[in-house]
């Protein structure tokens, strides 16, 4: 098993992280033993982040110690790799469907670097009060309007790097996912340097995930 990301796996067939949480599982992943640690394998079918990085990824933002504001947390799925990615650092869980909440406040439980969020991630100063420094912003809503969501969260909580799932269809359904991706690009030029557009490809149909490094 090679380490091709700081905390992220390679294995004869896909990828893992190293479980923080020894025996815990958040979806149907595998958990496997291995020298002495305890690996969760990472489907890209289930994690835009694992599509990512299987279909080449070049520059990753996290380290063990990166603080990460994680915009649409959903069930915990994604974060929860995040969470064993970034051991040393805090994972901060936004999610605003309650009905996602019961499965999320259970993996945070368990996940001790993460903390549930209910809030909406187009209102930042209503959740600002109780974000610590950030280092990378990770976002994956499905909004018509993601750039401009991702661009507000930015000037408030001044990352250095951020991730953004770009959901073509929750966008316009009628312009061509191309033209709709070059659009929500285009709108973050000014801020963020686009380190790589990654298409999602044949995990993900119509999505596409930007790797940013905000300007200076
Ligand atoms: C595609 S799912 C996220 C999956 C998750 N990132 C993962 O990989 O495990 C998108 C989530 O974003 C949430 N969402 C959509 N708009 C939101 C908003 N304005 N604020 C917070 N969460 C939002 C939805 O409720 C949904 O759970």
């Amino acid at each position: 098993m090679k380490e091709i990301f700081p905390g992220v796996y390679r294995l004869r067939s896909g990828i893992a992280t190293e479980n923080n949480t020894p025996g815990f599982r958040v979806y149907d992943e595998k958990l496997l033993k291995m020298e002495g640690s305890e690996y969760r394998t990472w489907d890209p079918l289930r994690s835009k982040l694992a599509a990512a990085i299987m279909n080449g990824l070049t520059e990753f933002p996290f380290k063990r110690n990166s603080n990460v504001l994680y915009l649409g947390a959903s069930s915990g799925t994604t974060p929860s790799h995040v969470s064993d990615i970034c051991p040393d650092g805090t994972i901060y869980a936004l999610e605003y469907a309650k009905r996602m909440m019961r499965n999320l406040f259970i993996v945070c439980e368990k996940k001790k670097n993460m903390i549930p969020i209910i809030g909406d991630a187009r209102f930042p100063e209503r959740y600002a009060q109780v974000i610590g420094p950030v280092d990378v912003i990770y976002q994956d809503i499905a909004q018509p309007n993601q750039a401009e969501i991702l661009l507000k969260n930015t000037e408030k909580f001044a990352p250095r790097y951020a991730m953004l799932a770009i959901k073509s269809r929750s966008i316009n359904a009628v312009k061509s996912p191309k033209q709709v991706f070059r659009e929500e690009t285009d709108k973050l030029r000014d801020r963020f340097d686009i380190l790589q557009t990654i298409d999602l490809q044949p995990y993900d149909k119509d999505h596409v995930l930007l790797n940013l490094k905000v300007k200076k």
